[in-house]
């Protein structure tokens, strides 16, 4: 699917709306993250902590849940906003994986405002993926 100039900017405004809502009292470092489904609609998340660190869920994550709760299954694009402008960890890039191919992924510095341009295929090459299991 093309992204249009529309969708990619309210995708990074959702990201960065997102990252209002975090929940991250114990690294202080807010986290949002939006993607666009397959039919056009935006679905948000933030980071949410727990005092037992470990139980932490990234934005992205919680972003992608939404869509699939929602009953979306295909991710088009996504746009992570953070303070610095930092890329997926590599939990999300693979769940990230799971619903979408080579999509454009927009990472967003919410200090500075400056947007990069990369995608799943340059953030996760050679990917595992369900298609590959012998069995399934
Ligand atoms: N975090 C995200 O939500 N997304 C990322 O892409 C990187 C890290 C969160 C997890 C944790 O709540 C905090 O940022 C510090 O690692």
């Amino acid at each position: 699917m093309t992204v249009l100039p529309f969708q990619r900017d309210a995708l990074i405004e959702a990201a960065r709306a997102a990252r209002q809502k975090a929940y991250a009292p114990y690294s202080n470092f807010l986290v949002g993250s939006a993607v666009l489904g397959a039919d056009g609609e935006i679905f948000s998340g933030a980071n949410v902590e727990n005092a037992s660190y470990g139980l932490a869920v990234c934005a992205e994550r919680n972003a992608v849940n939404a869509l699939v709760f929602a009953g979306e299954r295909s991710l088009a694009a996504v746009a992570v906003a953070s303070e610095n402008g930092v890329t997926p960890c590599g939990a999300c890039r693979q769940v990230l994986r799971e619903f979408g191919g080579d999509i454009p992924v927009w990472i967003v510095n919410d200090s500075t405002g400056e947007i990069r341009e990369t995608s799943l295929g340059r953030l996760l090459p050679d990917s595992f993926t369900g298609e590959q299991l012998l069995h399934s």
